[in-house]
């Protein structure tokens, strides 16, 4: 993935920095983030996943605005029914055997997962709330 450039690439640590915190896992800790990244590509103990893949078509653009649409839609509605969702676009990682496994074909991508079951409010990564910027700085509004 192409670097983030500023103010994500400032936001972007600042999350990773709460979550492993929320992990106790310190900065300098070589398996303790290896351990974090087992849990992700083990869906944080979650009994089932979706795998959302789209069409390729052209630049992709259009059918990603697509598929997150759906995504939050799904995840919304986990939510309705007392359930859990997380998005990891980690899982993607691992979307050539996805694909040969599931026999999705070569013309669909990946974007994420979600994995998903009831959640344990008391699991660590749980527990982490991540700040937002304000809408004044997220919107921009012309008159
Ligand atoms: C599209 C998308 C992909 C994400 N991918 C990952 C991921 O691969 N691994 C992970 O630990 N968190 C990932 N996250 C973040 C978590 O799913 C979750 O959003 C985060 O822990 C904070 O929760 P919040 O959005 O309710 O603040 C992703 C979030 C989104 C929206």
């Amino acid at each position: 993935m192409d670097e983030y450039f500023e103010p994500y690439r400032t936001r972007q640590k600042a999350q990773g920095k709460a979550y492993f915190e929320a992990m106790n896992v310190m900065r300098a800790d070589t398996d303790g983030r290896h351990r974090a990244a087992a849990k992700n590509l083990s869906f944080f103990g979650a009994p089932q996943v979706a795998l959302l893949f789209m069409p390729s078509f052209g630049d992709d653009v259009r059918v990603g605005g697509d598929i997150g649409m759906y995504g939050q839609t799904f995840l919304l509605s986990l939510a309705a029914r007392g359930l859990g969702g997380i998005p990891q676009t980690m899982l993607g990682f691992f979307a050539g055997t996805v694909r040969e496994v599931l026999d999705i074909p070569k013309n669909h991508k990946m974007l994420f997962g979600i994995s998903f079951g009831y959640p344990d409010e008391e699991a660590p990564g749980n527990r982490m709330r991540m700040d937002r910027v304000p809408v004044s700085e997220s919107v921009t509004f012309h008159e």
